[in-house]
């Protein structure tokens, strides 16, 4: 038996601009996770290998065959992460196996559960198989997925949840991290509400092809955030991050990337005493994130579900 898990994460400042080589910050949350786990169900594979590979997800009430969900209309992405891992591990030929998946990451939120799941299941099929991958090697398949579901990734998802480590993101650069000199507390709240990321992204994409010069300025605006906030949580200043947060909602809102329960949320949170508020991740739906003193993080948080939100977590970064 091999099993692997990985955590979720947030995005604190920089989503959409990231896609366009600007930098962005994202941090891991460990009270959230995605757990994979491989185990031998027989001596030899059938015939069809992919008969006797059986994929268990109970949180989605999924018991299947691989062979059925690769054979369905649009592969279901389980099969699509199984698959393209035992490609890459190069088996064609195994005794046979089940995998089982179970997640606490709310699915659809901009937590990045997708790609948690992705991760999970790599580590646990390259342990099961002895095949050991280095974390380079498991984001850049994770990456892969990915691109299959949300067209035009920027990778900091995979990234932040392979690594599990704070990271400062410009695509195409090699990983960094960042430093929080002095810990900071955020209450994420969940509108209930799915981000559809891949159509976020595409309506984004759209928009900065019919004026670039109009977006990349916009961008811009997001990127220079991004490093001030940087110097901000590495130097200690972290009150310096809520007007940052502010700001960066308000070049989120211009992108179209909010929406009016999301906008409900952050006004709801700055009400309660947060001290900066913005939507995390896609938009749309999915989740906002407070920046809040520590002694008001349940009274921010009550405050958030009272306006609507579906649930709520405190984490300190
Ligand atoms: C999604 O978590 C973050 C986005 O910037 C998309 C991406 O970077 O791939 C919206």
């Amino acid at each position: 038996m091999s099993a692997a898990s990985a955590p979720g994460k947030i995005i604190l400042f920089g989503e959409h601009a990231v896609v366009y080589g600007r930098p962005a910050l994202a941090v891991p949350v460990m009270q959230v996770q995605a757990n994979a786990t491989v185990q031998k169900t027989g001596e030899f594979s059938a015939e069809n290998w992919a008969d006797s590979v059986l994929v268990v997800a109970p949180d989605i009430g999924l018991s299947s065959p691989l062979s059925r969900l690769q054979s369905e209309h649009t592969p279901h992405p389980l099969a699509a992460v199984i698959q393209i891992v035992l490609q890459r591990l190069g088996i064609d030929r195994a005794p046979a196996f089940s995998v089982t998946i179970r997640s606490t990451i709310p699915v659809a939120s901009g937590m990045g559960s997708g790609a948690a799941v992705s991760v999970a299941v790599i580590r646990a099929l390259a342990g099961f198989f002895e095949h050991p991958l280095s974390d380079e090697q498991v984001n850049q398949i994770a990456y892969e997925i990915e691109k299959l579901h949300h067209g035009t990734p920027s990778g900091i998802d995979n990234t932040v949840i392979t690594y599990a480590r704070p990271v400062y993101f410009v695509h195409g650069e090699p990983i960094q991290t960042f430093s929080v000199a002095r810990p900071f507390t955020l209450v994420i709240a969940n509108t209930g509400q799915a981000a559809p990321t891949k159509e976020s992204v595409g309506d984004v994409r759209k928009l900065w092809q019919a004026d670039k010069g109009r977006w990349e300025a916009v961008f811009d605006k997001v990127g220079k955030i991004v490093e001030e906030a940087k110097n901000a949580i590495e130097s200690g200043q972290t009150c310096g991050l809520g007007p940052l947060m502010d700001a960066n909602h308000a070049l989120l809102q211009e992108l179209t990337v909010s929406s009016p329960e999301l906008d409900r949320l952050v006004l709801a949170a700055k009400a309660a005493g947060a001290d900066g508020a913005k939507l995390s991740g896609g938009g749309r739906g999915g989740n906002m994130i407070a920046l809040v003193n520590p002694k008001r993080a349940e009274s921010v948080a009550s405050a958030l579900k009272a306006a609507g939100a579906k649930n709520t977590i405190v984490t300190t970064i």
